[in-house]
């Protein structure tokens, strides 16, 4: 309220600095790695071709061992592309109101809600040259939300693809529907025409050093049977086939957000197609996903682990820091501008974060029944 005062009467508005991700510190120098706590399942839920939410396990699949040498451009005409959306949080926290009743009243305090694509992108950002990103923040009741912000000039450029890249991505897809079956111990195969509306979550909860995490995030398929722990969880990935040193060092850059990817929700395994650039598959190769740091360590295209594990703790902690005094009270009747942050990330300059203004804040409501982004039935299952 203070700073909305403070805008109106033509003051700038709060804003901080965050100095670039260092990717000098080490374990040794810097102390104790920071600690990140095994991930904990919260519960599950899919989304069917509809893009309705269920909380239940229809859209799980189930691993199959792909066809030799598949072609990864098979079904692509038949492709349902869901279309690109905003980084809304709707579908976590509707799984967030169902759950936290069973834990403990102040079990969130200091704590962040999250899509895991948005904590791979903090993590990740140590090692990240190329893109950029945003986010818009809001802390409630001591609850600091995350979303990825997307502005309608970079939600276009997602949306239209140039051919070649959007077979690219189809390709991906594609591998996934060879690797799947909506029925365990399936024959190998095609596994249906793809339909990206489709898909099967897990939420869960962690701590990265003092901060509770609960993180959401798709989960491609699973081993076997169970569901109930985290053990038969596999990510599926394609990468070009590795012919050389530069390829090498290439794919293991990839391998820190594949890791990351996989690590925030606890995936122990991932499975990589090697495909040629025309969509043939080759090689299919399985990773555990807590053994690839030490297989990419001193090579030519090596991260650490904790060097983004340090980071990652330093950006909540500033994060935190800057929205804890925010008081919002209930929307009811009362039209007052919430607090909404906007935190931004340019790789080879770092973080800021600043306030939004009024005019800013109506851009992130779009209109719709928000508080700020949060979805007004949050809100109010949110104050009791
Ligand atoms: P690949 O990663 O195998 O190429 P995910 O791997 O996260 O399950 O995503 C499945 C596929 O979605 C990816 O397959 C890729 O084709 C596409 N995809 C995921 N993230 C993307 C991104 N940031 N940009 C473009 N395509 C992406
Ligand atoms: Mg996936
Ligand atoms: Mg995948």
């Amino acid at each position: 309220e203070r700073e909305v005062e403070a805008a109106a009467a033509g003051k700038p508005l709060p804003r901080l600095e965050l100095t670039y991700p260092s990717k000098t510190l080490s374990p040794g120098e810097n102390g104790p790695p920071v600690p990140f706590q095994q991930p904990t399942p919260l519960t599950t839920f899919s989304y069917d071709s509809e893009r309705e939410l269920r909380f239940d396990d229809s859209s799980l699949r189930y691993y199959v061992d792909p066809p030799h040498g598949a072609d990864l451009r098979h079904g692509y005409e038949k492709w349902i592309k869901r279309p690109e959306e905003k980084g809304r949080l709707d579908g976590l926290l509707r799984a967030w109101l169902r759950v936290r009743n069973g834990l403990p009243d102040e079990f969130m305090n200091g704590g962040v809600i999250a899509w895991r694509g948005v904590m791979t992108r903090i993590l990740t950002a140590p090692y990240e040259e190329r893109e950029g990103w945003q986010l818009n923040v809001m802390c409630v009741n001591g609850t600091v939300y995350l979303e990825e912000h997307i502005s309608d000039a970079k939600l276009l450029e997602k949306e239209n693809l140039t051919p070649h890249h959007r077979l690219q991505t189809y390709y991906g897809y594609s591998f996934e529907s060879f690797c799947t079956s909506g029925m365990p111990h399936a024959k190998t195969g095609w596994g249906g025409d793809v339909d990206t509306n489709i898909q099967w979550c897990s939420v869960v909860k962690t701590k990265l050093g003092n901060t509770r995490l609960v993180i959401g995030g798709e989960v491609d398929c699973v081993r076997g049977k169970s569901t109930k722990t985290n053990d038969t969880l596999v990510e599926l990935k394609t990468s070009l086939t590795i012919r050389g040193q530069q390829d090498e060092s290439r794919f293991e850059k990839k391998l820190l957000k594949f890791y990351f990817q996989s690590f925030l929700l606890g995936v122990p395994e991932i499975i990589v197609g090697f495909r040629s650039p025309a969509g043939k598959l080759g090689t299919v190769q399985s990773f555990q996903t807590m053994q690839i740091p030490r297989m990419v360590r001193g090579k030519p295209g090596s991260w650490d682990p904790n060097v983004c594990l340090g980071w990652g703790e330093r950006f909540l902690e500033f994060v935190k820091e800057a929205v804890q005094g925010d008081v919002h009270s209930a929307p009811d009747g009362v039209e007052e501008v919430p607090v909404v942050w906007r935190v931004e990330f340019k790789p080879g300059v770092g973080i800021s974060m600043s306030q939004l203004g009024p005019e800013a804040v109506e851009e992130v409501q779009e209109g719709s029944d928000r508080y700020g982004f949060l979805p007004r039935w949050y809100w109010e299952g949110s104050l009791y």
